[in-house]
């Protein structure tokens, strides 16, 4: 039987990280996690809870303390998309409102959040046959991952990638509006103190600007075949 490697899956947002990983997932039988996501449902959680808002910015000892409430599960719907579960409730679609997006990067910037998301990220693979795409983790998560893959793209094809999901998720915004969010989210993400998203040194650039889905998966199936191969060799050297 083959070993179960982890695939670590890092890049910019809206890079096409999550379609690349959800479609290794699908090819490989691997488990995916959206660790997005998981800031996302932290974040939606302090907003309703009053510890985050948009006028107020981020009340970090009240989001600390709400910590220990919140679960976060994934589950499959009935097309085999993944849906994200905060205490149970599917909030899929709050969580890539534009609100959210925008409150995100200082919610994901705090110490305390990130130790708790990490402990649970941290916990999903521990039996490894995990694909987790994030900021962090080729480098915090999983730095014994034994494949990292780290996706670039413009941040105008990204912008128009998101526009294009937000649309046809139903969230309504403009180009301008999508574009000023993921410059802000890139400029946060990149200069934070904690986990600032860099690329692994062992990691494989991928280059992302509209290549097509079926050619992306070609090569990282590849790399992932041999990155198991390698795995098995090495347990049973
Ligand atoms: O991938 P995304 O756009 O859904 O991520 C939402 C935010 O969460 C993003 O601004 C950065 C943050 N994030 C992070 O800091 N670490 C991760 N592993 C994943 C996301």
């Amino acid at each position: 039987m083959d070993k179960k490697i982890i695939v670590a899956i890092d890049g910019y947002s809206s890079s096409g990280k999550s379609t690349m990983a959800k479609a290794l997932a699908r090819l490989t039988g691997y488990i995916y996690v959206d660790s997005g996501a998981m800031y996302r449902a932290v974040t939606l959680y302090g907003l309703r809870k009053g510890a985050v808002s948009a006028e107020r910015g981020v009340d970090e000892a009240a989001l600390t303390a709400l910590l220990p409430e919140i679960d976060i599960q994934f589950r499959k719907d009935e097309a085999g998309n993944q849906r994200t579960l905060l205490n149970g409730e599917d909030v899929e679609h709050e969580i890539r409102d534009l609100e959210i997006s925008n409150l995100v990067s200082p919610v994901a910037a705090l110490h305390p959040v990130r130790e708790y998301l990490v402990g649970l990220q941290k916990g999903y693979g521990r039996e490894r046959g995990i694909i987790m795409d994030g900021r962090d983790i080729g480098t915090v998560v999983f730095p014994d991952a034994e494949m990292k893959v780290f996706v670039e793209a413009t941040a105008e094809v990204r912008a128009h990638r998101r526009l294009r999901e937000m649309l046809e998720e139903g969230n309504e915004a403009t180009y301008e509006e999508v574009l000023h969010n993921i410059l802000e989210r890139d400029r946060i993400d990149t200069t934070r103190k904690e986990s600032p998203l860099r690329k692994a040194p062992e990691a494989i650039t991928f280059y992302n600007n509209e290549i097509p889905l079926e050619e992306q998966m070609m090569v990282l199936h590849k790399i992932f075949d041999e990155r198991v191969a390698q795995a098995n060799a090495k347990d049973n050297g």
